[in-house]
């Protein structure tokens, strides 16, 4: 399958570690917010690592950057290789970046081992693909596929910038959107390094992962509207307060997660904001965003119906209104099993390797739209992430991006 091309584990550290200081001082470690001057920064850094690489370098209309390393049959679509380097607050050095960093390491080989793929091969940074302010997550690979509609970009964040200025502020061209959508053929394969985010590799004894599926997303915002009232002369029983119901709201979303389905499901409240927020005042407002995941829509569906039933049940019985609004959907995925395989041969060359599926969502879920996907894991120590402790070996970063390579290698071949 591929060739065993010996990776540099210690330029891959070096890359890791400069991101880890393009953070913001001001929040938890290790935080790169997108849209932000960190990010900006870590941007014009990433772009002068993939010119470096040989790779030219351009911005598309929904500001992904990207790097492109022309094949010796340029008939043939492109093959794709990306991730994110934006983070949770609070989150890790590996999440995302080992996928981009990952992609330029192997441009950097194709160019130093004078490698020609037929193929050309696309290095891409996605904009913002964590949960952004904006209330989605993937922000650039759905811009890539044509899935940011006019209602989200009119969004606004805290700072009271819209998400179609966010995006022009990375040179993105929001009016162009529709013009450059990528579509159905445009690209022969889509490739992504990640760290697992859980347990089971390591847990197994695995090196490595051929991913299996992806599980997909909702997003939802509730409001509980109560009465703020003060909270010593408020008696219990004429109380209309906000928190004490979303209280049971959240109980209510962990309790229908806990059922059983024919695909397991997961259900989180992970934001939250009290109105007004004071300790002597009977709370008037709260706002909270809940998700859940699965990897079958139909699962979703009920669940959110269950949530539906008794937001309203909570509703009546507190005579307050609590409003629910939907902020996103993305759908999860069932990876090609030619896909996956080839992955986990290629994986099978590096370490010992396990097929599985994703817990966390990934910008593969979008560019699954138009292309056929593949993702390759390696484990996060102790399945910590979203999380400053958040760790993976750099002995293993670099089998994955050897592994990465080979799957490139083989499916330069397959794919016409
Ligand atoms: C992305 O990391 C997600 O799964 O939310
Ligand atoms: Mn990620
Ligand atoms: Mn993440």
């Amino acid at each position: 399958m591929g060739s065993n091309i010996k990776m540099n584990t210690e330029r891959i550290k070096g890359d890791i570690s400069i991101l880890a200081n393009i953070v913001d001082q001001d929040r938890p470690l290790y935080t790169r917010r997108p849209f932000t001057g960190e990010y900006l920064k870590s941007r014009k850094w990433l772009k002068e690592e993939m010119e470096k690489a040989g790779l030219t370098v351009s911005v598309d209309a929904a500001s992904n950057l990207i790097g492109e390393r022309k094949g010796s049959r340029p008939e043939l679509p492109p093959i794709m290789i990306g991730s994110h380097t934006d983070s949770v607050v609070g989150g890790g050095r590996f999440d995302g970046i080992i996928g981009v960093l990952g992609g330029i390491e192997i441009a950097r080989q194709l160019d130093e081992q004078d490698v020609r793929l037929e193929h050309t091969l696309l290095i891409v940074d996605f904009t913002a693909e964590e949960a952004s302010e904006f209330g989605i997550s993937t922000i650039g690979s759905r811009g890539m596929v044509g899935n940011l509609n006019k209602e989200i970009l009119e969004r606004v964040n805290h700072d009271g910038i819209t998400l179609r200025e966010g995006l022009e502020q990375l040179g993105g061209r929001p009016s162009e959107l529709e013009k450059e959508k990528k579509k159905n053929g445009d690209i022969s394969l889509y490739l992504e390094l990640h760290i697992e985010q859980g347990p089971v590799l390591e847990q197994t004894g695995h090196e490595l992962g051929a991913v299996t599926g992806i599980v997909g997303i909702r997003r939802y915002k509730v409001t509980c509207h109560g009465q703020a009232n003060h909270a010593g002369t408020t008696p219990m029983n004429m109380r209309a307060d906000a928190l004490a119901a979303a209280s049971e709201v959240i109980l209510s979303i962990e309790y229908v997660a806990n059922q059983s389905y024919s695909t397991q499901i997961v259900g989180t409240v992970g934001r939250l904001f009290v109105e007004p927020n004071a300790s002597n005042v009977v709370p008037g407002k709260v706002v909270f965003d809940f998700e859940l995941r699965s990897l079958e829509s139909d699962v979703l569906d009920e669940a959110i119906e269950n949530i539906g039933q008794s937001i309203d049940s909570i509703a009546v019985k507190r005579t307050l209104d609590i409003t629910i609004e939907p902020l996103s959907v993305s759908d999860g995925i069932i990876i090609n099993e030619d896909v996956v395989e080839g992955v986990f041969h290629s994986c099978q060359e590096v370490g010992s390797s396990l097929r599985l599926p994703s817990g966390a969502g990934h910008d593969a879920n979008q560019i699954a739209s138009i292309a056929p996907v593949g993702m390759v894991f390696v484990p996060s120590q102790n399945g910590v992430s979203h999380s400053s402790d958040e760790w993976t070996d750099y002995e293993l970063v670099t089998k994955g991006i050897q592994a990465l390579w080979n799957t490139l290698i083989y499916f330069d071949k397959q794919f016409k």
